[in-house]
């Protein structure tokens, strides 16, 4: 085995170091732009060519979403254009694609948790560039893994956690979204998820939605990452997302149905919150 991981300087690219150089040390080459830009179609082509991958693993993103509305040109050469030139050098050279989308591919109008076969209808221009790239990875290399995950954190980079633990602490009052649900989910936890997939007995090819369990809101989120970080000097005030315009539209409920990777793969998942607990003593060491 012998794969190729891009994006690998961003949250998830270096959670899946951790847990790949533990399962499987000394396989992977990781490439962020700086080695491998990926909306150089040559430039995959020939390292998909000379690397002799088995897999390739897509970390990389455009991932602000809300930039993404006026940044659109950029957004669409990472989340699609990149995609396509990854689709086309694994299916000519063979090489096993798993690649990582969102669950803001939905509208949110949804009242159960989605599921794979539910009807995607994006709402901002991030969302739409993400459904782009499934579509375009699905139609010339249908063998592909494809799985969407939400709200990812990890103590890499910017992230929701890192950002309500600086403002909790400088701030005596913050105003945090109450009625957009969803699921926290520890980067590392869908990096162990990756590893499982390539490491499966079967490649079972398609969309699977992965994240951790359970539900809740972004206030819900921010209250127990200050509980759990021992933030008590700050107070957050529920808000509604009217009260909170962003460039973006989000949906207000995202909560993704884990049952057929569960049962494809025969692995339990984290509850966001014990996931969070263990991710916060990271966030400290690595700070
Ligand atoms: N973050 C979330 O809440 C979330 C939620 C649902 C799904 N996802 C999906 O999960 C995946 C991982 O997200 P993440 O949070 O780990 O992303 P991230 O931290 O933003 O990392 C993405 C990495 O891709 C790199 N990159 C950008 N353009 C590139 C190019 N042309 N060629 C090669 N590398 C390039 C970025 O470099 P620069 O930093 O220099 O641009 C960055 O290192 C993405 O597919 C994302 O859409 C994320």
């Amino acid at each position: 085995m012998k794969i190729l991981v891009t994006g690998s300087n961003g949250q998830l690219g270096n959670e899946l170091r951790n847990v790949l150089e533990k399962a499987m040390p000394g396989v992977t080459t990781y490439t962020d732009i700086a080695e491998l830009d990926l909306t150089d179609a040559a430039a995959v082509d020939m390292f998909l060519e000379r690397g002799e991958y088995t897999h390739i693993v897509n970390c990389a993103a455009y991932t602000a979403v809300d930039k993404a509305e006026s940044d659109q040109t950029l957004c669409y050469s990472i989340n699609y254009d990149a995609v396509r030139n990854i689709a086309v050098a694994a299916s000519k050279h063979g090489v096993k694609v798993v690649h990582i989308s969102t669950d803001y591919v939905f509208d949110g109008t949804s009242c159960h948790p989605y599921r794979e076969s539910d009807k995607v209808n994006p709402t901002s221009a991030y969302g739409t560039s993400k459904r782009k790239g499934e579509m375009v990875l699905l139609s010339l290399c249908p063998e592909a893994v494809i799985l969407r995950t939400a709200w990812l954190y990890s103590p890499y980079g910017h992230n929701f956690v890192k950002t309500m633990l600086k403002l909790g602490r400088e701030r005596a009052e913050l105003r945090v979204v109450c009625d957009q649900i969803g699921t926290p989910t520890a980067a590392k936890d869908l990096a162990e998820m990756i590893v499982t997939v390539i490491s499966a007995r079967q490649w079972v090819p398609g969309i699977y939605h992965f994240s951790d369990e359970g539900a809740c809101s972004w206030y819900d989120f921010t209250k127990s990452i200050h509980r759990i970080a021992g933030i008590d000097s700050c107070k957050v005030v529920p808000v509604t997302t009217d009260d909170y315009p962003t460039a973006a539209v989000r949906p207000a409920y995202s909560v993704l149905d884990k049952s057929l990777i569960k049962r494809t793969y025969g692995v339990e998942i984290p509850h966001w919150e014990e996931s969070l607990a263990e991710c916060l003593t990271r966030i400290v060491d690595i700070d």
